[in-house]
């Protein structure tokens, strides 16, 4: 079988997207895939053209991240060139990516996210637009890239020099507690794990450098508990549409004791495969390889 690996891009993800793309070019080298890499940069003809040339029998679409290829546009090209292709179709993505809009689909499905709503730059730099402590977060990011916890609104000063996610901003409340993210595969839930970074949250340095946060599989909650993040990790995916693989973050506020309450943060369609991340590491404690989570993917593409 012929897999063409798309990734690169040029969102704020490209090295992530090259990471992960190492690890699936090799995995799939090794079971005897014949596999087509190719770098998505800012010549789209190009691009187009190694594509086709491919001629892959399952474009692999989970290394790539961020813009463009995780939000439904490469999806809507693949879906007009009648190519198969793994993970979500371009409804689902580009729902996953734009938080706003999945947290209304959230809240129309009765699934609870922090409290929170989009606001002007200019407004939310100003200050005092909710309690400390608050989250902001770019409307359509990845790898928590721009995301800050505000505890003093004195950071917002630095946060307006460097912000460059655009005109809007989602502002949510803190949930105290703890972070809990669970992969699904397809109908099948494998597991929730969770996070504890040695400082701060975990950021975009704290996700991608090894020894900066643990790691702990499966999550050490409340049985119910799990079941619960299982539960509504499975009824995320499915209201924004999702297929084939997902991982969904959430926060677990135990402060009041356990079982307490999850609130997802948010869907990701083609979660990072690098050798820190999350969804390898869920399966591979069900005896689930690297390789064989890839090959599941292949073997259950879009068509
Ligand atoms: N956006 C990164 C790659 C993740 O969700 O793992
Ligand atoms: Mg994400």
């Amino acid at each position: 079988k012929r897999v063409a690996v798309i990734m690169g891009g040029w969102s704020g993800e490209r090295e992530v997207s090259l990471s992960s793309a190492q690890g699936v070019i090799k995995a799939l080298a090794e079971r005897g895939y014949e596999v087509i890499p190719i770098d998505l940069t800012r010549d789209l003809k190009e691009f187009l053209q190694k594509l086709l040339q491919a001629r892959a029998d399952v474009v692999f679409m989970n290394a790539m991240h961020g813009r463009w290829g995780e939000d439904g546009c490469l999806q809507g090209l693949l879906e007009m060139l009648g190519l198969p292709y793994t993970n979500s179709g371009v409804l689902a993505s580009a729902l996953a990516m734009d938080k706003p809009f999945a947290r209304k689909i959230f809240k129309d499905e009765g699934i609870p996210c922090p409290e929170g709503f989009v606001a002007e730059r200019s407004r939310v730099m100003a200050g005092g637009i909710m309690p400390c402590p608050y989250v902001i977060k770019p409307l359509q990011e990845g790898s928590s890239l721009g995301v800050h916890i505000i505890t003093d609104e004195a950071q917002l000063r630095d946060i307006e020099d460097t912000w460059e996610y655009g005109d809007q901003v989602l502002i949510e409340r803190y949930i105290p507690g703890r972070e809990i993210q669970v992969a699904v595969l397809g109908d099948r839930v494998w597991g929730a794990i969770e996070i504890c970074p040695h400082a701060g949250f975990y950021d975009y340095t704290t996700k991608y450098t090894d020894g900066k946060a643990k790691h702990l599989m499966p999550a050490p909650i409340h049985p119910q508990a799990y079941q619960m993040a299982l539960d509504l990790a499975k009824r995320a995916h499915d209201a924004l549409g999702c297929e084939g693989v997902t991982r969904v973050d959430m926060r677990y506020d135990d402060t009041k004791g356990e079982p307490g309450i999850f609130y997802v943060l948010e869907v990701n369609t083609q979660p990072g495969l690098t050798p820190l991340s999350l969804v390898p590491e869920i399966v591979a404690y069900h005896g689930m390889s690297y390789g064989d989570l890839v090959e599941w993917m292949i073997k259950n593409p879009r068509h």
